[in-house]
């Protein structure tokens, strides 16, 4: 099956109510779905929706599931400016009340699960197209330590999870790409413990209204990586789908399997990459339609639980 040679391959999960038995099959049966990542339930506003109240039972599910099937978990995440409740967005607090509700929400979050998270994506999307930091209420409260703080927090709180900065559009070796090279060097540079640096990889297979990039060349991703690896730390493919302009035609199915296998062969290329997580099974519950409007068929899996050509072409390039 799949990733062998990887320390892990993995799919985000959300849990549904009832549990679709089909979906279900796929994620438990298939062995080398040796991670998953809580599509939703472990960010912010699940898991803190009112100051210093926390619900769990999402997040709780998740855990439980990954022990009884002895699946690693790649948390997913700690702070980040988006699903984030309005009581922190907007509640005007000064830079030492904010840098406090960071810390009691990793306190919480990380420390209830410590010991279950291989993993935690500690600081997600800080940045711009551009390189420059993202606009948002940690960053404009606090600058740019807000991220040695989490990272900082996250190490003390769960000292035994490889903690990682995530974001997505770094896989074209650009200023974005550099900028996330330089968190790691900021965050290394206050002696504070970072070990990766996650490729969400929403990439598209075509150009889209919302994408004029393609997912680019083997080598091209390649680079990008090593731009991480370099600084020691380990990289991974944290979310990746490949998104085309719907509807689907063969040809486009085409390209889209090789797309994935440029970016499968790209992390077995660079030996400090450790792993790949699909942002999904099937294209039934992909959140890319919803988001992405006209564009869709991202995952491997088709709505009638059908792998497509771009998961053989994924085996294939493993
Ligand atoms: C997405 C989920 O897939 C959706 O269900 C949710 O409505 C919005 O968030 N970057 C991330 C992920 O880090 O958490 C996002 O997940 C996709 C983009």
């Amino acid at each position: 099956m799949i990733a062998k040679g990887k320390n892990w391959f993995g799919a985000a999960l959300t849990i549904r109510n009832p549990v679709d038995a089909q979906e279900r099959a796929i994620v438990d049966n298939y062995a080398d779905f040796g991670s998953i990542t809580p599509e939703n339930a472990m960010k912010w506003e699940s898991t803190e929706p009112s100051r210093g109240v926390f619900t769990f039972d999402g997040a709780d599910a998740i855990r439980d599931y990954a022990a009884t099937q002895k699946k690693q978990i790649h948390c997913h995440n700690l702070v980040w400016h988006s699903q984030l409740p309005l009581w922190v967005s907007q509640g005007k607090f000064d830079n030492a009340t904010l840098i406090s509700i960071m810390y009691d929400h990793i306190k919480a979050v990380a420390g209830r699960y410590k010991g279950s998270c291989t993993r935690w994506d500690v600081v997600n999307e800080a940045l711009n197209e551009d390189g420059t930091y993202r606009s948002s209420v940690f960053y404009d409260t606090i600058g740019e330590s807000f991220i040695p703080l989490a990272f900082k927090f996250a190490s003390e709180i769960d000292p035994n999870a490889k903690l990682y900065y995530n974001d997505y559009n770094l896989e074209y070796n650009n200023a974005k790409t550099d900028a996330a090279a330089r968190i790691v060097a900021l965050v290394k540079s206050h002696g504070v413990k970072i070990q990766g640096v996650g490729f969400q990889a929403h990439l598209t297979s075509e150009s889209t209204p919302t994408s004029a990039a393609v997912t680019p060349d083997q080598g091209v991703l390649e680079a990008a990586l090593k731009k991480m690896t370099v600084q020691g730390v380990n990289v991974a493919y944290t979310e990746l789908d490949v998104r085309m302009n719907t509807p689907v035609t063969p040809a486009k199915q085409a390209a889209q399997a090789e797309a994935y296998a440029r970016v499968v062969r790209s992390c077995m290329a660079v030996e400090k990459c450790e792993g790949i997580t699909i942002w999904g099974i099937t294209d039934k519950y992909s959140w890319i339609p919803g988001v992405f409007i006209g564009e869709g068929s991202a995952l491997v899996w088709d709505e009638n639980y059908k792998p497509k050509p771009a998961y053989f072409a994924m085996l294939k390039a493993i």
